[in-house]
């Protein structure tokens, strides 16, 4: 049990009154952070492997990024999309520069990016035929909590109450190139799909999964729209998690990582496709601005090869630690995942778990009911890892 200092106390108190009760919190408030530590109103100090649920790439507090904000807040804010602002142009470029896409469109968050592919997709699919708009995604994937998103995610909990859900969203088993070949229609739009599934419990899929299924969109003539709003900015250690499958999509999603902790999306798409968003087809009235450009311009320039090839040594160096500790209990019963996103099977719920490392100062998350996830920042040190895998250890029981 973590006893509340009077801090704590406090603000939970004040915050349970005016909060809307949407959120399961844990009694824990933070004032300041740094790398991948965060400390509570109280002054006890946590080792954060959960990084704002894989956003804070660089760790908290980067100093650059505070350079980037500072700088930027003090030249300009936000201007509308009805005029050009040069930090947008720039991480445009740097995304299509780094990426299989050629033109980007920017938001504020991933169910916004996923809207919005939804959208383009619906749009560019009409072009080839006017009866197609079913988009086909994955049972247990997630995709935001809008109403398209909610409805595109392969999870009832998600969408019970929100009734009616938009029309034109089918759901096939993940990992299932069978199932998804037989789901395709004449209305088929786009197939969406994450490459890893992150909140449906860091599933991945064989190995030729993805190829198959771009050989299966190419063969339809459907398009591929990857969310990589969770494995996207060095998460699994490539840029994107697609490269290591070997294909591109047509339509890719952002966010999370790419703002390093501050508000961002995008949707990348090759210009064909992207042509059909014309003047009033979409827009966001943040999306794109200089602020939150110029933040995340500088995430992704740390993003160099010896940065991704550290993310993965690091997921490496976190994978063999967890599978050494399951040999030696019976209590895990799988290891999952890429470079640093990975996710823990046990056979006790998460939750008590999760509880227990919090009172030896390590944040955990978990994406449902028997699965621990870790994603520390992308800047997490082996020492940091061991200290992390030790303090799991002990609240396993393992090490006295
Ligand atoms: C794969 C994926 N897509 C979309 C979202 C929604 O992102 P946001 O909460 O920024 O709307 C999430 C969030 O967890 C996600 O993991």
């Amino acid at each position: 049990m973590v006893l509340l200092g009077k801090q704590s106390q406090k603000w939970i108190k004040r915050g349970g009154r005016v909060l809307m009760p949407n959120y399961a919190r844990f009694p824990l408030v933070f004032t300041k952070g740094r790398g991948a530590i965060l400390v509570s109103a109280d002054n006890s100090a946590y080792l954060d492997f959960v990084s704002g649920i894989a956003v804070n790439s660089l760790g908290h507090c980067n100093k650059g990024m505070a350079r980037a904000i500072q700088k930027q807040a003090a030249s300009l804010l936000h201007i509308s999309n009805l005029y050009y602002n040069i930090p947008q142009i720039e991480l445009a470029e740097w995304l299509t520069d780094h990426s299989f896409a050629n033109q980007v469109f920017f938001c504020n968050s991933g169910a916004e990016a996923n809207e919005a592919a939804i959208k383009l997709a619906r749009l560019f699919a009409k072009t080839i035929n006017p009866n197609r708009f079913e988009i086909i995604s994955a049972e247990n994937s997630f995709h935001g909590r809008t109403l398209a998103t909610l409805t595109a995610t392969g999870q009832k909990k998600y969408q019970e109450g929100f009734e009616p859900l938009p029309k034109g969203f089918l759901h096939v088993p993940f990992d299932d190139v069978g199932a998804l070949e037989k789901a395709i229609t004449p209305n088929t739009a786009a197939v969406l799909l994450e490459p890893i599934q992150g909140e449906g419990g860091v599933r991945v899929p064989k190995s030729n999964y993805l190829t198959e299924v771009r050989k299966l969109c190419d063969k339809n003539n459907l398009l591929l729209v990857l969310d990589e709003v969770q494995t996207g900015m060095g998460r699994t250690g490539t840029l994107f998690a697609y490269e290591q499958a070997g294909i591109t999509p047509d339509i890719l999603t952002l966010a999370k990582g790419l703002g390093g902790g501050f508000p961002i999306g995008a949707m990348l798409a090759r210009q064909k496709i992207a042509a059909v968003f014309t003047p009033g087809k979409h827009a966001a009235t943040f999306g794109g601005n200089p602020l939150a450009c110029s933040v995340a311009l500088t995430v992704s320039k740390q993003m160099t090869p010896s940065f991704l090839k550290r993310v993965q040594d690091m997921g490496n160096h976190l994978f063999k630690n967890l599978v050494l500790l399951q040999s030696k209990t019976g209590l895990i019963k799988e290891v999952r995942g890429a470079g640093l996103l990975v996710g823990i099977d046990l056979s006790l719920p998460a939750l008590e778990i999760i509880k227990k490392a919090h009172d030896k100062g390590l944040l955990l998350s978990r994406t449902s009911g028997h699965t621990v996830r870790m994603t520390p920042p992308l800047t997490v040190s082996c020492k940091e890892i061991d200290q992390a895998v030790s303090i799991f250890e002990e609240v396993l029981g393992v090490k006295a």
